[in-house]
C-alpha cells in the first residue's frame, strides 16, 4: 500500500467546549514545526459551550493557497459532527471516531474506520477534558504526526495550566496512541516526514495584522473587542509597549475610532481593528477623518451580517460599507488581503497609505483568515519602507488645508510654533477656518477626492494569473483569490482557457487595468462570499464590464472544486 503523499487534509469536529480547536492547533503547530506548510480553517459556534466546532488542517511540502476542498482524514468527537460530515465521506477517507460514544456510524462503502475509546479513556483517567488528547494520540500514531513535536506544543499549552493537568493529558495522549497500535492501518494517508525547517513563522491572520502594525511602527491602537477581530488587539496589546506605543481598550467602537483620530491629530500613527457592526458605528468618524484629512487605518475583519448576523462565520459582505459607508461625499482607500502573509505586509502598507494621502484607509480581512494559521516567511523589520505624513517645514504661512500642487497639505503637530493645526468636521477654507460658500465646498471636495486619485497608478498593478486570451476570466478579491488560484491551475490542466485577475486595491478601482483584463476574456465571472455580488456591482458601475456574479453566503469560503465546477458548467452554456 502506498502511504506517502504531498498534500493531506485532516478535519477534527465535535462540540464547542470539547477542545476541538486545541486539537487542530496542536496538529497544525506540530506539522509546521516539522518544516511543512500548513493552512488551517476553523469554524465554531457563537456560543462559548455547545454547538458544532470544526478545525481543518491542510498539510503539504508545497506552498498552499487555501483550505482545500474536503478532507482525507476525519475525526468525529460526537454524533452531530458525524451527521454533518457524513456526506463528505468517500471511499478511501480515514474515519477516526469516539467509540463507544453517542453514535454508531452507518458508514458509506469504502470508508476506513478507526474506532477509538476517547471518552472512555478520558473518563477512566478522571479528566473528561482529555478526550481530545486521546484522539490526538491516535491521530499521531495512525497518520505519522510527529509525536515529539506534538508533545512539545501540548506541554507548552497545558504546562501553563498546572503540572497535574499536563500529566493527565500526556497520559491520555499515550493511551490514545497505544490504542491505535492495535488498529490495522488500511488507509493511504500519512503526513510527510519532517524536513529542514525554513525561516518561517506560524501565525494567524489576526495576529499577522497585529504584527504588521508593529512592523509599521504604530504609535497608537484603540479598539473595542468584537469577534472575529479581537485577536488583533490581543496581539498588539502584548507587543506595542516594546516599541513605545500605547493601546487602549475603548468603551465602544465610536470611542475607539475617535481616540484613534485624536492620536493621529496629535501626530501619531494610529489604527483600530473591528468587524462589520463596529465599522458601521465608525462611519460618522470616517467622515470626520476624510473631512479633517486626518490619517487613520481601520482593519475590518468581515463576518456574516447584517446586524449580529453570523458572528463567528466567514463572509465578504462589507465592501459596500467600506467604500460608501457614511454620509456626504467621503473619500477613502479600501484594500483587501488575500492571505496571512498579506495581513502582515498590507497592514504596513495601509498605515503608509493613510499617512501619505491623509485619508481614511480601510483594510478588509475576513472571518476565514482571522483564525486561519499559515506558515509564512519570517518578516524582517528592515524589509519594509515606512512612510510618514508630509510635515510643515516651518517656512511661510501655515495653512492646514493649503491647496498644494499634489493637493496634500503639510501637517504640523498641535503646539508647533507658528502653526495653528485645526482639525474640523465643518467645511473649511485653506486655513481651516469654517467656510460654507458653494465655491469653497466644491473646491475642497475636489481636493479631498483628487488627492487620492494617484493611488490608482501608484499602487502595484493587480496580478494577472495566466497569459493571452481566455474563454473565461475570473476577478477575485480577498481570501477567495487563493481558492481561485488553485481552481485555475486545475482547469488549465484539463485544457480550459482561463485567466485570473487579483486586485488588492478595491477603491478607487484600477479601472484601466480591469478593462484591459476583461478585453482579453470572452466572459468574466466574479466569485464572492456575499449575497448581492458587491464587487460585481462596483465593476458594473465603474467599468465597461458586464461581469457574471457567482455568490455564496453560507458562512463558509469557496472551495477550489466549487470554482472548477462553476466554470465547467459555464463552458457548456
Ligand atoms: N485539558 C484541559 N483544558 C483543555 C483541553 C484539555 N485536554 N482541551 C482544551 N482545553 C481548554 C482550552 O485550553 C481552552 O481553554 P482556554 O480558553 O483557557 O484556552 C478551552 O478548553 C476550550 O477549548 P478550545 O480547544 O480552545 O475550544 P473548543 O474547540 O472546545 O471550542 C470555542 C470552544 C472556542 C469554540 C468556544 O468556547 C468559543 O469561544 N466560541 C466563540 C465565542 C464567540 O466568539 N462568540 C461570538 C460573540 S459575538
Amino acid at each position: 500500500m502506498e502511504v506517502t503523499q504531498r498534500d493531506l487534509i485532516i478535519r477534527v469536529a465535535g462540540e464547542g467546549g470539547e477542545g476541538i480547536i486545541s486539537t487542530g492547533d496542536f496538529i497544525a503547530a506540530a506539522c509546521a514545526r516539522a518544516g511543512l506548510e500548513i493552512y488551517t480553517f476553523k469554524t465554531f459556534p457563537a456560543e462559548i459551550k455547545g454547538g458544532y466546532a470544526m478545525y481543518q488542517t491542510r498539510i503539504s511540502d508545497q506552498h498552499i493557497y487555501n483550505q482545500g476542498d474536503t478532507f482525507d482524514v476525519f475525526c468525529a468527537f460526537n454524533g452531530e459532527a458525524y451527521e454533518l460530515n457524513r456526506h463528505l465521506l468517500t471511499p478511501g477517507t480515514a474515519f477516526v471516531y469516539d467509540s463507544p460514544g453517542d453514535f454508531e456510524p452507518d458508514l458509506p462503502e469504502g470508508v476506513i474506520a478507526y474506532p477509538v475509546p476517547m471518552s472512555e479513556i478520558a473518563k477512566k483517567l478522571g479528566e473528561k477534558r482529555a478526550k481530545n488528547m486521546v484522539a490526538l494520540g491516535a491521530l499521531s500514531q495512525l497518520f505519522n504526526i510527529n509525536e515529539t513535536t506534538l508533545k512539545r506544543v501540548l506541554s507548552d499549552k497545558f504546562g501553563r495550566k498546572g503540572e497535574a493537568l499536563l500529566a493527565k493529558n500526556l497520559q491520555a495522549f499515550d493511551l490514545g496512541k497505544e490504542h491505535a497500535t492495535t488498529l490495522e492501518k488500511s488507509d493511504r494517508w500519512r503526513v510527510a516526514d519532517a524536513r529542514e525547517a525554513k525561516d518561517v513563522i506560524i501565525i494567524s491572520g489576526n495576529e499577522a495584522v497585529g504584527l504588521g502594525a508593529i512592523l509599521g511602527k504604530l504609535d497608537f491602537f484603540s479598539a473595542y473587542p468584537i469577534t472575529p477581530a479581537t485577536e488583533v488587539a490581543k496581539y498588539v496589546a502584548k507587543q506595542i509597549p516594546k516599541i513605545g506605543g500605547t493601546l487602549i481598550q475603548a468603551e465602544d467602537e465610536i470611542a475607539s475610532i475617535s481616540q484613534v483620530l485624536g492620536a493621529s491629530y496629535a501626530g501619531k500613527k494610529a489604527m483600530t481593528a473591528t468587524s462589520g457592526p463596529g465599522l458601521a458605528l465608525m462611519s460618522e468618524m470616517l467622515g470626520m477623518s476624510a473631512m479633517s484629512e486626518t490619517p487613520v487605518l481601520v482593519v475590518d475583519v468581515q463576518r456574516g451580517g447584517p446586524s449580529t448576523g453570523l458572528p463567528t462565520k466567514h463572509e465578504q459582505s462589507d465592501l459596500f460599507l467600506a467604500i460608501h459607508g457614511g454620509h456626504g461625499d467621503a473619500p477613502r482607500i479600501v484594500l483587501a488581503v488575500e492571505n496571512v502573509k498579506d495581513c502582515i505586509e498590507m497592514t504596513v502598507e495601509s498605515l503608509n497609505l493613510a499617512e501619505q494621502y491623509q485619508t481614511p484607509v480601510i483594510l478588509l480581512s475576513d472571518g476565514s483568515l482571522a483564525f486561519s494559521t499559515q506558515t509564512v516567511p519570517a518578516p524582517k523589520a528592515d524589509e519594509f519602507t515606512l512612510v510618514n505624513r508630509k510635515r510643515w517645514d516651518g517656512s511661510g504661512e501655515y495653512k492646514r488645508y493649503e491647496l498644494t500642487p499634489d493637493l496634500i497639505s503639510p501637517m504640523a503637530d498641535p503646539g508647533t510654533e507658528g502653526a495653528m493645526h485645526i482639525a474640523t468636521g465643518l467645511e473649511h477654507g485653506e486655513t481651516g477656518a469654517p467656510r460654507y460658500t458653494a465655491d469653497n465646498h466644491e473646491t475642497m471636495h475636489r481636493k479631498r477626492f483628487n488627492k487620492i486619485k494617484p493611488i490608482v497608478d501608484n499602487y502595484r498593478v493587480a496580478e494577472v494569473d495566466g497569459e493571452g486570451n481566455a474563454d473565461i476570466g475570473v476577478i477575485a478579491w480577498g481570501s477567495t483569490i487563493g481558492v481561485v488560484r488553485e481552481a485555475l491551475t486545475r482547469l488549465r490542466a484539463k485544457g480550459f482557457k482561463v485567466k485570473g485577475l487579483y486586485p488588492k486595491l478595491l477603491w478607487p478601482l484600477q479601472v484601466a487595468q480591469i478593462e484591459a483584463f476583461a478585453a482579453s476574456c470572452q466572459r468574466v465571472i466574479v466569485p464572492e462570499v456575499n449575497y448581492q455580488g458587491q464587487l460585481s456591482h462596483f465593476l458594473r458601475a465603474e467599468t465597461n464590464l458586464k461581469p457574471i456574479p457567482y455568490t455564496i453566503c453560507g458562512g463558509l469560503p469557496f472551495t477550489p472544486a466549487m470554482i472548477v465546477h462553476k466554470i465547467e458548467e459555464m463552458s457548456h452554456e
